[in-house]
C-alpha cells in the first residue's frame, strides 16, 4: 500500500521530522511504499477561488503554474494521506493550509454548475503533529478542523499522533515518543488491513 506524507515544518531536522523518522522506518518494515513531499520546499500558492477546477470533473484543473499538480497526483495515487505539521497559532503551517484549500476544491467537484464527485473518496487520513501546549490544548482545534474536512470530503479520518515540545532547551525525542510513533504505524496498518 502507498502512503503519501505531506510534511509541513520549516525545520527540516525539527521535532515533527524527528517524530516522523521512526514512524517511516516502521511503515517501511511493514511493507508500505512511502512518498514524502516537503511542502516548505515547494512552490504552493493559496487557492484563489476561481473555480476553474470545477469545470472538468476528471482532472485537478487548477490553472496556477506552481507545484500543486505534483501534490494532487501523489495524493490521488496513495491509499493513506499523512498530514505532518507542527501546530502554529492553533492550526497547521501556511503551506499545509494552502494544500488543504487547493485540495478541498480540486479534489471535491462539488462547487460548479453541475455537482460532481469527490475524487479522493474513501482514502484514509492520519495526522502527525507536535505542539508546545499539551495536545488537548495545542492540537485540538486543528484536529476538529481536519475531522470536518475529512467528513466533508468523504475521507476516513484515522486519528492522530501528537507529541509535546517542552522547550528548545529540552531534547524533543525520547524512548516513549519513538515507541508511540512505531505503534501508530502498526495501528494504521492494522486498521487498513481490516477495513470497517
Ligand atoms: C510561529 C510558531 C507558532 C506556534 N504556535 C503554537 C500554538 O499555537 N500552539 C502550540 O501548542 N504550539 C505552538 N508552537 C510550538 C510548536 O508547535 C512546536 O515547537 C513544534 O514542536 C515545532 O515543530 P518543528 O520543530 O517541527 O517545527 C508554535 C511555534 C512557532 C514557531
Amino acid at each position: 500500500m502507498k502512503c503519501c506524507i505531506l510534511f509541513a515544518s520549516p525545520r527540516k531536522q525539527g521535532n515533527t521530522a524527528a517524530l516522523l523518522s521512526p514512524f517511516c522506518d516502521e511503515m517501511k518494515s511493514l511493507g508500505w511504499e512511502i512518498e514524502t513531499l516537503d511542502l516548505f520546499s515547494m512552490k504552493l500558492e493559496p487557492c484563489l477561488a476561481c473555480r476553474s477546477c470545477q469545470v472538468d470533473h476528471s482532472i485537478f484543473g487548477c490553472p496556477q503554474p506552481d507545484d500543486m499538480q505534483q501534490v494532487f497526483d501523489a495524493v490521488l495515487n496513495c491509499d493513506l494521506i499523512v498530514f505532518a505539521t507542527p501546530i502554529y497559532s492553533w492550526y497547521c503551517t501556511p503551506p499545509m493550509k494552502a494544500v488543504l484549500d487547493r485540495l478541498v476544491y480540486g479534489m471535491n467537484k462539488f462547487y460548479g454548475d453541475v455537482k460532481g464527485p469527490s475524487l479522493w473518496s474513501g482514502k484514509t487520513v492520519a495526522l502527525i503533529t507536535t505542539c508546545g501546549y499539551r495536545p488537548e490544548k495545542g492540537a485540538d482545534l486543528f484536529v476538529e478542523g481536519l475531522r470536518r474536512y475529512c467528513k466533508h470530503s468523504q475521507l476516513k479520518y484515522f486519528g492522530m499522533l501528537a507529541e509535546r515540545h517542552l522547550g528548545y532547551d529540552v531534547p524533543f525525542m525520547d524512548e516513549n515518543k519513538e515507541k508511540n510513533a512505531r505503534r501508530f504505524a502498526h495501528d494504521i496498518t492494522e486498521y487498513m488491513s481490516n477495513p470497517q
